[in-house]
């Protein structure tokens, strides 16, 4: 909660909020890269797909993020600003896709671990992300884009709110394929103990 109350007070004007939209278009674009590169490499058929769904949805947020950014302001930030601006989420994207990148693949006993820290990756873009459902941070953005087109306050909080819904729906993905597979290794882990107590099962 402070960390959002500290990003609500960080915006002054709609130059400052196109600057944030910007910055976390090009942080999804390195979390749809960081998705695809996951994908590439976990061998399992269907954690593959799911996490290939959790790219395109990244970079499908990237794309709505930069063209709203283009209707409130043109002025881009500066190369390095996104680093400084989104500093924690920023680092663990590019931290997490420079130790990846160095595997050669992913085996299903990878899985839980990866599920859970990609869990905790989507849980802070959705508290970057909340930001731009308050009040204030919306009339700078209503403000700008209502000059070039009718779209109004509501319409542009839908569209934030859906991202932030696909945020969530990334956490439970994941959190599906944590508990998934940590059931499995669980079973395989106990069915020798159990068979080995009660040899009338075998
Ligand atoms: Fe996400």
């Amino acid at each position: 909660m402070l960390f959002q109350e500290m990003s609500y007070m960080a915006y002054k004007d709609a130059k400052d909020v196109a600057g944030f939209l910007y910055c976390s278009s090009s942080l999804e674009e390195r979390t749809f890269a960081l998705y695809r590169t996951l994908s590439d490499k976990v061998q399992n058929p269907l954690v593959k797909s799911l996490l290939l769904y959790i790219a395109y949805d990244s970079l499908k947020h990237s794309l709505i993020m930069r063209g709203i950014a283009e209707s409130v302001s043109q002025s881009k930030p500066k190369p390095g600003d996104c680093e400084k601006k989104l500093k924690q989420v920023w680092e663990k994207v590019v931290a997490f896709h420079e130790e990846i990148s160095k595997l050669q693949k992913l085996s299903d006993a990878n899985l839980p671990s990866l599920a859970q820290d990609l869990a905790g990756l989507e849980n802070s873009l959705s508290e970057e992300y909340f930001v731009l459902v308050q009040l204030k941070t919306l009339e700078y953005m209503t403000k700008e884009v209502e000059q070039l087109y009718k779209v109004d306050l509501a319409s542009l909080k839908n569209i934030f709110e859906l991202i932030i819904k696909d945020e969530e729906n990334h956490r439970k993905i994941l959190t599906s394929i944590e508990e998934l597979f940590t059931r499995e290794e669980s079973v395989k882990d106990t069915t020798p103990t159990v068979r080995y107590q009660h040899p009338e099962a075998w």
